[in-house]
């Protein structure tokens, strides 16, 4: 294990050095950022507030790790990642939308988002409600209407984006989220919850990379980049729950009301020092399953970077 930790710091001082990662991330938010920009442009009048709205959360300053990592895994499958553009845009906003229902008084009440006030906060409950069903369907929208790919890949795609975005993925987990509210779950239903509302969203961004890269029934590399995704996704959130209590909203962006809403986080499970352990312990895990194809580390640096993300 410490062998590992040590290739794994490595992977990340090299791919730092050469500022590679920072230069990939660079220029992945401005493509994302200016295509989301494209298609959420519209002249209706009659639904300014709603195009508005719904512009204001989507080109507000996420981290776009989601279409990043599809673009870094498209690539390292050697396609060339512009075909999993709309796949990835697709995929930011359901997340964007996932963000703006969170956020909402009925659900975490919070009122700072991505540096700014909430949606609901600028735009009334009402809005910020229409703006998240108008994101996640547009969502499905883009995603079918590839250019760069064919229909069937285009139907798969609706597939991975729906199935994450549902019962079975990142709604399921909110509902688990909101329930236990004030219960204290067990690991196993900790894990589980983080799994649903965090990990699958971010194993669909890695399944749309995989299957704009032509390799969705190559069951080993398949396979594998599933483990790499489920490891990362799970970490992100517990990496989310350690900087609500160890960084500030200005570091952050958002305002942390997880402990006032008695929340079961990795924090309010174990000490930050243990739920820290065990991220290290998962981002191992993800980076051994994609050894094999990841020949230039990006995907072990990329691991490493959410690993010690700051905010
Ligand atoms: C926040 O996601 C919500 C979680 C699923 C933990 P991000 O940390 O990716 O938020 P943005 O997109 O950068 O704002
Ligand atoms: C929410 O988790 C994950 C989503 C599905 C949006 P959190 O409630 O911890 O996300 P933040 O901390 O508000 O971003
Ligand atoms: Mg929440
Ligand atoms: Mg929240
Ligand atoms: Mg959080």
């Amino acid at each position: 294990m410490t062998e590992m930790v040590i290739d794994m710091y490595h992977a990340f001082d090299t791919a730092c050095a050469e500022n590679i990662i920072k230069n990939e991330i660079k220029a992945s938010v401005d493509e994302v950022n200016s295509r989301i920009d494209e298609l959420l442009k519209s002249d209706d009048k009659d639904i300014s507030r709603l195009i508005e709205s719904m512009r204001y959360s989507a080109l507000s300053s996420g981290k776009r790790i989601r279409p990043f990592l599809t673009r870094i895994v498209c690539k390292s499958l050697g396609a060339e990642p512009q075909k999993a553009l709309d796949y990835a845009c697709a995929l930011e906003l359901i997340h964007t939308y996932s963000l703006i229902h969170d956020d909402l008084p009925a659900m975490d009440n919070d009122d700072y988002r991505r540096g700014m006030p909430t949606n609901h906060r600028v735009f009334g409950e009402a809005t910020a409600i229409l703006a998240g069903d108008a994101l996640l369907t547009y969502a499905f929208e883009i995603a079918a209407s590839n250019k760069m790919l064919s229909q069937s890949e285009n139907l798969k795609a609706v597939l991975i984006l729906s199935t994450a975005a549902g019962t079975k993925g990142m709604i399921g987990g909110q509902q688990i989220d909101m329930s236990s509210q004030g219960k204290m779950l067990s690991l196993d239903e900790l894990i589980r919850m983080h799994e649903l509302k965090t990990g699958a969203l971010i194993k669909a961004a890695v399944s749309l990379g995989v299957l704009a890269a032509g390799k969705a029934d190559d069951k080993e590399t398949a396979d594998a980049y599933y483990k790499y995704a489920s490891c990362i996704g799970l970490c992100f959130q517990i990496i989310d729950d350690i900087l609500d209590v160890t960084a500030s909203p200005i570091e952050t962006g958002k305002s942390a009301s997880d402990i006032e809403n008695k929340k079961n986080t990795f924090t309010s499970a174990m000490p930050v020092e243990e739920a820290y352990d065990y991220a290290v312990k998962k981002t191992i895990e993800a980076i051994m399953a994609v050894n094999r194809t990841d020949s230039d580390g990006m995907l072990a640096a990329f691991a490493t970077y959410l690993l010690m993300r700051q905010k």
